[in-house]
């Protein structure tokens, strides 16, 4: 587990594969006065992924792995996070499952966000799910990774009311500007528990 020695920020890496909304938040967040975050690296398994702009944008450096060779790429992207010293990793919107092995041989904590309130609706189409199962509440979760897809244990939530009239789509809107919230203060809350 990473150490925050001092006034010492987190030294991330942000791994994204696609809008990067929750990749533009974490750049603002980052650059406020006393942010425990610093974001040295933005990585993306997608070299069309439009969050890219956001990395390109802010001068920090940015790689793109195919996962072709999924074991591969990881092992790239291990010998590039030692290189660049980071110490915390956040998923925001990354399409690929990291290895057992990956976990493992990274030397910090591993962040994700995801679109329910888990438990609940792990996986992908989470508002569609929430909708369908006639939920009244559906949220987001910040939480580890470990190996197993969407379970590691829970650092914060935000619980959002499931309107009558909304669908799909209208719900995703809204659980995304919860998101922006939320990721920042899982952060801080990780920062200041070191
Ligand atoms: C978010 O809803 C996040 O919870 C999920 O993927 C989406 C990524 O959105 N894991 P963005 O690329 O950050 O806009």
């Amino acid at each position: 587990m990473a150490r925050l020695i001092g006034n010492k920020k987190f030294e991330a890496a942000i791994f994204i594969s696609g809008t990067g909304s929750n990749l533009k938040n974490l750049i603002k967040f980052s650059r406020l006065k006393n942010s425990p975050l610093k974001i040295n690296l933005v990585i993306s398994n997608n070299k069309k992924a439009q969050g890219l702009v956001h990395s390109k944008k802010n001068k920090i450096k940015t790689k793109v792995f195919s996962f072709y060779n999924h074991k591969n790429s990881e092992n790239k992207i291990l010998n590039i996070l030692k290189k660049e010293e980071i110490n915390l990793i956040c998923l925001a919107g990354f399409m690929k499952i990291l290895s057992k092995n990956f976990i493992k041989n990274f030397r910090g904590p591993i962040l994700n966000i995801h679109p329910s309130l888990l438990p609940k609706y792990k996986g992908l189409n989470t508002h569609e799910k929430a909708i369908l199962n006639k939920e009244k509440f559906s949220g987001c979760t910040v939480h580890f990774v470990n190996s197993k897809l969407d379970s590691g244990k829970i650092i914060l939530q935000r619980k959002i009311k499931i309107y009558k009239n909304d669908n799909a789509k209208s719900l995703q809107k809204r659980i995304l500007k919860h998101e922006h919230i939320l990721y920042p203060k899982a952060i801080k809350k990780l920062a200041s528990n070191l």
